[in-house]
């Protein structure tokens, strides 16, 4: 029997080529894991109603981690006009599986590294070394939103609040709400996560992304209970910013920087603002991390206008699956494969058409692998 169980899970369009190409890597390695195919995404959604079926949940509840391409997700009306006829007009609401997966699987940590590799010609600068820390399953994504908006609702909160109520005297079609819920637990072990990993890896300083002036019931407790964490960890700075001045900063002094943390939205627009400074969608990765299951996946969707060519750059999978490798105890095999990778686009002979090159996404995976 292998050694490690892992769910398989190429998607739809690019995620399909990525993931080939980065098993052509892991073979090479030799880590012994038996790889167990899990549909999902636009296709299971079209032919079965369920872009995350049972099945697939099942799965990841028998594996030791996961790696996932990406899925294609397109809006409600043509979600419902792409099932097959069967299924049209019964209902059916599309869900995106990766949040669901997220909240099933209590995946709280979205952790991305943002580290420049030397010889890559799309960093913004050399040297850049960053790691975002995510809270990956409330805050604005909770998914509690409402339109049209319940009168109860409406009643209660004009009832409630004692600010400026903008939506007072509308119709209930004539506004939206989407809520912004934090808790105590959630803010406190994504702060905590990341407090851990900055004592653990010898970084300096966390630094808390929020805007707590402003968003002062949320925000504001998130910012209260990291400087409560911070105190346990005497040896690591804390620092905080408000996220618009955080976008500003970032591009005018990244080396200020060291580890970020942040609620959801927050965490999801950094890391994409971090993820262009050190070659944008071809290398920003993510894992998605709980107690019991993490999910490691590159960041870009199913890029339909590539899918088939052969052409997309596989680096940002093969470098989940190095943090898989990291995250299952396979230090040095893990170490191995981000030495093969950073010598690769440090010689800059294979190139994939994002870094001014014409290499095959296959091509990149096999001199990745040649260095093995
Ligand atoms: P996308 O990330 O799929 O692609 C946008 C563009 O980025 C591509 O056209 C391409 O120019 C470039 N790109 C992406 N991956 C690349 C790679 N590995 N190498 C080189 N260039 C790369 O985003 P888009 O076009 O907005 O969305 C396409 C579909 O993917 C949509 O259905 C969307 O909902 C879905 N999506 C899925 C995600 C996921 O599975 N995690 C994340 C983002 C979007
Ligand atoms: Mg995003």
């Amino acid at each position: 029997m292998a050694k490690f169980r892992i769910a398989w899970l190429p998607g739809d369009g690019i995620g399909v080529e990525v993931m080939d190409a980065t098993r052509i890597v892991l073979d090479r390695l030799d880590f012994d894991a038996e790889y167990i195919h899990g549909d999902i995404g636009w296709d299971s959604w079209c032919r079965e109603g369920d872009a995350f079926p049972a099945r697939t949940i099942e799965l990841l509840g028998n594996v030791d981690a996961a790696l996932f391409g990406a899925i294609t997700s397109k809006p409600a009306k043509t979600a419902e006009a792409e099932l097959v006829p069967g299924l049209r007009g019964t209902g059916l609401l599309y869900r995106s599986p990766i949040v669901r997966m997220r909240q099933l699987f209590d995946l709280y940590t979205c952790l991305r590294p943002i580290k420049a590799y030397p010889g890559n010609p799309l960093n913004f600068r050399d040297g850049i070394d960053l790691v975002v820390f995510r809270e990956n399953t409330e805050d604005l994504y909770a998914g509690v939103e409402f339109a049209p908006v319940p009168q109860r609702l409406a009643e209660t909160l004009s009832a409630l609040s004692k600010n400026f109520a903008p939506f007072a005297g509308l119709a209930p079609d004539e506004y939206a709400i989407s809520c912004k819920i934090n808790t105590r637990k959630g803010s406190e072990r994504i702060v905590r996560a990341a407090f851990d990993f900055a004592q653990k890896f010898g970084r300096k300083k966390v630094t808390v992304v929020h805007k707590a002036n402003v968003v002062r019931a949320t925000d504001g407790m998130f910012l209260e209970i990291a400087k409560e964490v911070a105190k346990g960890y005497p040896g690591v700075q804390l620092d905080d910013a408000n996220i618009d001045a955080m976008t500003m900063w970032l591009l005018k002094n990244p080396f200020n920087y060291d580890v970020l943390v942040a609620p959801n939205l927050y965490g999801d627009i950094i890391s994409d603002l971090c993820a262009q400074m050190v070659g944008g969608l071809g290398f920003g990765y993510s894992g998605n991390i709980g107690e019991k299951l993490a999910v490691f996946e590159p960041t870009h969707g199913s890029a339909p206008k590539y899918a088939g060519q052969n052409k997309v750059n596989p680096i940002a999978t093969i470098l989940a699956a190095k943090m898989m490798l990291e995250w299952l105890g396979e230090a040095s095999r893990a170490r191995a494969l981000e030495e093969a990778t950073a010598a690769v686009i440090a010689q800059g002979r294979v190139r994939t058409y994002d870094m001014g090159g014409s290499a095959t996404t296959r091509e990149m995976a096999e001199a990745i692998a040649a260095g093995l």
